[in-house]
């Protein structure tokens, strides 16, 4: 029998949490015959609602679910990992500036990135779901020099999902004909999710849709904001979708694109598009064998580029601040 793969999940006990955890030990995360060990991460408060989970997890049954540690410390936390996935942060509460905002996430994300460095192993792969997810998993990379950078990366993957329904919806598409749709930039409002290189059913989509008008007025508004329409519905924000997102961006991850497609996800520049080399930004990339590459060449038209642009500044406004701070 196959050794179990450690993956350690932070803020377990949160809304995600609770959505996630089930569907990693039924063996959406890696495979359906990928035994998994899991590692909860809570803060003290959260402990006794992860040990809840817990139960429930194991009245599941799971055939693949090797065991469950639950820990508020992340160097026991992170032993061993192999796969990490950062869902517990610090949200912003009424009136808090983004500055105190990146500092209490600070606080969070640099301990865990040291704990990585120092605990996990050797293939560790990190996706930073809390937010703001591109600059705490940039805080979280910094702290980790001995882990390559790539190994850190942001979930945009909800983004690209969300844009792909969108898409099907206006075009009568199913899902499952739309290929290489690409959210560029940061995980936030200012995020471009980018139509111009995608395909609906073989089409090019721009050509399909055929109405800039619709890209620019809801198209676009449509995804970027999305997060807020399910606040605003539904009175709490967006919990299975965002799990079901993690499972796909760790799962393309290690498993691949399909051939002919790719997927987005924020991670480190090398400086490819005109994002400064170092940003974690979302990307076009294509995955095989548990790595990735920016896809390269695509061209970026004039209505593309200032968005692009706008998202990226965000980014380099949000390390700027960081470094102020001396998280990074
Ligand atoms: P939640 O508030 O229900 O759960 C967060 C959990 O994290 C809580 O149980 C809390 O005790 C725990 N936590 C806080 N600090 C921690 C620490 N230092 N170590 C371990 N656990 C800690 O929040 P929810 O709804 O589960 O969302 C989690 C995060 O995911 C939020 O930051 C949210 O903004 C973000 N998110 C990101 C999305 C994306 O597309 N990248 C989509 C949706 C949510």
């Amino acid at each position: 029998t196959r050794t179990p793969v450690n993956v350690t999940v932070t803020g377990a006990a949160g809304q995600i949490g609770y959505a996630l955890l089930f569907r990693i030990a039924s063996g959406h995360l890696l495979g359906a015959d990928v035994p998994v060990s899991l590692r909860l991460l809570e803060i003290p408060q959260g402990l006794k609602a992860a040990e809840g989970t817990a139960m429930e997890l194991d009245d599941a049954a799971f055939p693949l679910l090797r065991g469950i540690e639950i820990t508020d410390d992340p160097n026991t936390a992170f032993d061993g990992a192999n796969v990490a996935l950062l869902v517990g942060a610090r949200p912003r509460t009424k009136g808090m500036e983004r500055g105190d905002l990146l500092e209490a996430n600070g606080g969070i994300f640099k301990p865990q990135g040291k704990a990585i460095n120092d605990h996990a192993a050797d293939d560790i792969k990190v996706l930073v779901v809390g937010n703001p997810a591109n600059t705490n998993a940039l805080i979280a990379q910094s702290a980790a020099p001995d882990v390559p950078a790539d190994r850190f990366t942001a979930m945009t993957r909800l983004d690209h999902n969300r844009a792909i329904a969108q898409l099907a919806k206006r075009t009568g598409a199913q899902v499952s004909d739309i290929k290489r749709l690409t959210i560029w930039g940061n995980h936030s409002a200012t995020q471009y999710p980018d139509i111009f290189h995608a395909e609906v059913a073989g089409k090019n989509a721009a050509e399909v849709v055929n109405d800039e008008q619709w890209l620019a007025d809801t198209f676009i508004p449509t995804v970027a904001k999305r997060g807020a329409a399910i606040i605003e519905a539904r009175g709490a924000s967006s919990a299975a979708s965002a799990a079901s997102a993690a499972l796909d961006h760790v799962h393309t991850w290690v498993n691949g694109t399909a051939d002919g497609d790719w997927t987005s996800m924020g991670i480190v520049s090398d400086g490819s598009y005109g994002v400064p080399a170092g940003l974690i930004s979302s990307f076009p990339v294509t995955t095989e064998n548990g790595s990735f590459e920016i896809v390269q060449g695509l061209e970026i038209n004039e209505f593309s580029r200032p968005r692009i642009d706008a998202s990226v500044q965000e980014l380099a406004e949000e390390r700027d601040a960081v470094r102020a701070l001396g998280l990074i």
